[in-house]
């Protein structure tokens, strides 16, 4: 035993040591293998910046296409996954079946449980990044009562996330490439975050040994509270409330402020960065140019900038460093993608699924110990039984 250190909610606590991602949230960096977000979301695309977090080096040309066809060898989902998905009621939270559907692709995949060896490891990392994306794209379906869509082999995997979603039998379908360029650059941003919630959920489900799936629902339930990954869907339902109630955004700034009242200016603050979210920067940049081009003019925006001035002026969110995070913007550029609001956090697993891949492997190459916390107990001493 010994002294145990009480750390609630691991504020100052590292679990592990780890060469994927830095941060430092006093400057506002944030790099995947050394390389910054800003050269990656503008240069690279999302499958080369998969390949890189979780292999560590970015791949050469013939690599990264053989990663490619990797992934496409593995893009047909088992039909009885089909219906496991029917038994949902169409008004379930595409996270709760995200994070059910991908629990079930275990049964579906027993090699991947165990990825021992390194041949089982890259499998399993390409069926994950390959089935994931289409179940993902299936909570949808689901919603909308639509009929399900295949992965088409012979276009890119963005593109691929558009046609699973939008694609009906009605007629033929090619995406907007401006959407398909916003959104590469949006899942490059997600992709991994070092030892946040879901991530270290992750870690910490595959710490028992427990397979890649089962440990990436886990970390799917994890990402979708509204404190974490579920804060993108709150955002867009606290400006929409803005906005139907008058637009008078310091009303909602004032209730933040309250003691008393439980509400939180969603997509503000962050437990790492004391200083502007990187991401929540580029994001920022992104929604205006893509309402720009697409001739987007969404007053929801209008109301957004006006929070984000009030906020940043505001000696209360000044005091405590609260500055807008990654949620804050993601939400305007989905809703103007025509992405639905209840979608938005599968949009972020979809972008952060690299990240837990590479945590998950990482977490298992390094042969680290079952996590297991420990606590000081708080309740009654022995008391004696007695009958009633
Ligand atoms: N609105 C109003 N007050 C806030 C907010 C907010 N959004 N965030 C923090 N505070 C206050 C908090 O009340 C506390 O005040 P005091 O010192 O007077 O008690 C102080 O700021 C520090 O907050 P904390 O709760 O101790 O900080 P934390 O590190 O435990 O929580 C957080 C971080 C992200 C959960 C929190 O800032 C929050 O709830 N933000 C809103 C939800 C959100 O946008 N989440 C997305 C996070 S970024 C991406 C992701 O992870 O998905």
């Amino acid at each position: 035993s010994g002294v145990i250190t009480l750390d609630p909610g691991y504020k100052n606590s590292g679990s592990c040591k780890s060469e994927i991602t830095f941060l430092d949230g006093e400057l506002g960096i944030l790099r995947y293998r050394g390389y910054s977000i800003e050269e990656l979301a503008e240069k690279s695309h999302f499958l080369e910046v998969s390949y890189l977090i979780i292999f560590g080096e970015l791949p050469s040309v013939e690599r990264l296409e053989q990663f490619e066809n990797d992934i496409r060898k593995f893009t047909l989902v088992s039909e009885e996954m089909k219906i496991i998905l029917d038994g949902f009621p169409r008004t379930a939270h595409p996270m709760g079946v995200l994070s059910a559907l991908t629990s079930a692709l275990t049964a579906f995949n027993p090699k991947s449980v165990d990825a021992d060896n390194e041949k089982d490891m890259y499998d399993a990392v390409c069926k994950t990044i390959a089935k994931f994306l289409v179940i993902a794209t299936w909570t949808y379906r689901k919603s909308m009562g639509y009929p399900l869509n295949y992965y088409d082999n012979t276009i890119g995997y963005v593109e691929n996330f558009m046609n699973l979603m939008f694609k009906l039998p009605t007629g033929p379908y090619t995406a907007n490439p401006i959407i398909i360029d916003a959104l590469d650059k949006l899942f490059i941003l997600h992709a991994d975050h070092e030892q946040n919630c879901s991530t270290s959920t992750v870690r910490m489900v595959g710490s028992s040994h427990a397979g890649l799936f089962a440990s990436i629902s886990a970390g799917v339930s994890a990402l979708w509270g509204p404190l974490h990954g579920g804060a993108n869907q709150a955002v867009l339902e606290m400006l929409e409330e803005i906005h139907a109630t008058g637009g008078d955004a310091d009303k909602y700034l004032a209730k933040a402020k309250d003691k008393n009242d439980p509400f939180r200016l969603m997509g503000f603050g962050h437990r790492v960065y004391k200083n502007f979210d990187p991401r929540a920067k580029i994001i920022k940049k992104a929604a205006d140019e893509v309402l720009a081009t697409l001739g987007v003019n969404d007053p929801i925006l209008e109301i957004a900038k006006k929070l984000e001035v009030s906020a940043l002026e505001d000696e209360y969110f000044k005091s405590r460093n609260l500055y807008p995070n990654v949620d804050f913007y993601s939400g305007i550029i989905y809703r103007a993608l025509g992405i639905p609001t209840d979608m938005f956090t599968v949009l972020f697993a979809i972008g952060r699924l690299p990240g837990w891949i590479a945590q998950w492997k990482e977490m298992r190459e390094n042969k680290e110990p079952i996590g297991r916390p420990r606590q000081i107990y708080t309740g009654y001493p022995l008391r004696e039984y007695v009958k009633s």
